[in-house]
């Protein structure tokens, strides 16, 4: 994509239609890091080499990144398939508009790297959404640690700073943009920054990679605390974005499910290893190698019960879908959400579809059922949507799936991916 086209936000709302019992068999290949890819290209901002990003996946929130990122007057090519090349050398305006962020608050990450490359930016608040009321006060207050002036004008944050100064910024709780906000901006800083309590995902220690091998001098990528020694400048790179592992767990909890046998290509095992231990407690075989793993669904499912964590904890953005393996299990689970106030709204669509689901608080108690009903659903977030395609996968009959345009924001081409796997799905205006 390149020049300054904008996403198309007019699509129709889309529907998916999947009849289920149809168990998923052969092999699947893994698209790069939604997560990882974001804020490496937000990183391009730092430098005003080339920097190329090989495996990005083909999704609705990199489109809209690419169009943010246009729209500031960065030079984006498409290399070939899946590789992208990023020259900020050209940019001329460091304003996000609301229309922008609004669709992806992913968005924000163009803050930390407009104040450390040019002394300003304007960046709409992201605003809510349906997982919670997700503030960037984190964002706001590491940056004003390191000297930035940040004032919040009719729902835009103004920042401004003649030359960010290192700093130790320990995050009251972690968060995954917010330590990539302040690891970018600090790597251009005068002097030494440490940013304690810091994200620990691999998407941010790759992040962290890129920024190295772009000149950057970063120590204790993908530990709580982060070192970073400010450097004048940065120059080019080029890295391949690591494997998506919230669709890799997706795509095993498919297979298990619909008691398949599948073999699931590109994948980094060592970055999930804690779901992987517990979804070998419910009973599947699992034969897991460093870049591919290989499952046997089996006919009786136990339950298993677990609590979300930042990494190297069970990931909230699987917290859905392993919902979805507990409600047609042989007992009683339970899933506590820690990180989001409010993502527990798959629950009432698969209520809808037979489950048998209690709230208590930020603990969801499930009773397994024997089977799911088909039914017509909604699509309420993006990995919700994600869970409602595991429902309908096994559902009797014929599940009808609304605004879908959620899920087209991080599964790449995924009802080609079921199809080409045995899954009756297609999609329909
Ligand atoms: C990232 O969101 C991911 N998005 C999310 O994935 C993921 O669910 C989340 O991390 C948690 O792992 C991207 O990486 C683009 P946080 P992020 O800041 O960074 C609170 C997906 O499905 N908080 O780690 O926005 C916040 O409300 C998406 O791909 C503050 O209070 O999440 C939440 O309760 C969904 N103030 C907690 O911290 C702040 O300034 C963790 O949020 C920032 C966060």
């Amino acid at each position: 994509m390149q020049g300054h086209q904008s996403p198309d936000y007019k699509t129709p709302l889309k529907k998916l239609v999947i009849n289920g019992g149809y168990p998923l068999s052969g092999s699947v290949r893994i698209s790069g890091s939604k997560n990882a890819a974001l804020p490496m290209m937000t990183a391009s901002i730092l430098s005003d080499h080339d920097i190329i990003l090989n495996g990005i996946p083909d999704l609705a929130d990199v489109r809209t990144m690419i169009a943010l990122l246009n729209s500031m007057g960065m030079y984006t090519k498409k290399n070939h398939n899946d590789s992208f090349t990023f020259n900020a050398s050209g940019i001329n305006s460091k304003f996000a508009s609301y229309e922008l962020v609004k669709t992806m608050r992913a968005s924000i990450m163009v803050l930390g790297p407009l104040l450390a490359k040019h002394g300003e930016a304007k960046v709409s608040l992201p605003g809510g959404c349906a997982i919670g009321a997700r503030p960037v006060d984190l964002h706001i207050q590491g940056l004003e640690k390191l000297g930035a002036t940040i004032e919040i004008k009719d729902g835009y944050i103004l920042a401004s700073s003649d030359r960010l100064i290192g700093s130790t910024y320990s995050f009251p709780k972690k968060s995954v943009t917010g330590t990539a906000n302040i690891l970018m901006a600090a790597t251009l800083a005068e002097g030494e920054t440490k940013i304690l309590n810091a994200a620990c995902e691999p998407e941010i220690a790759q992040l962290g990679e890129l920024l190295n091998s772009m000149g950057a001098k970063i120590q204790g990528l993908g530990k709580d605390c982060i070192t970073i020694e400010g450097v004048e400048n940065l120059g080019g790179a080029e890295i391949e974005i690591i494997p998506d592992r919230i669709e890799a767990i997706t795509m095993v909890i498919a297979g298990i499910i619909t008691r398949g046998e599948l073999r699931i290509e590109n994948i980094n095992s060592s970055h999930m290893q804690q779901p992987i231990e517990l979804i070998r407690k419910c009973g599947a075989k699992l034969e897991v190698f460093e870049d591919y793993l290989y499952l046997k669904g089996s006919d009786l499912i136990s339950p298993i019960s677990f609590q979300t964590n930042p990494y190297p904890g069970i990931p909230t953005d699987i917290q859905a879908q392993l919902m979805v393996l507990n409600t047609v299990a042989e007992g009683d689970s339970k899933v506590k959400e820690t990180i989001f106030e409010n993502r527990f709204m798959h629950i009432l669509e698969l209520k809808r579809m037979g489950a048998n689901i209690g709230i208590d608080g930020n603990t969801a108690i499930i009773t397994g059922v024997q089977k799911l009903n088909s039914a017509q659903v909604m699509a309420t977030d993006l990995r919700a949507s994600a869970a409602l395609i595991l429902a309908g996968l096994i559902a009797d009959g014929e599940t009808i799936i609304d605004r879908i345009y959620h899920l087209d924001r991080g599964y790449e081409s995924i009802e080609e991916k079921l199809s080409n796997i045995g899954a009756k799905v297609r999609r329909i205006d």
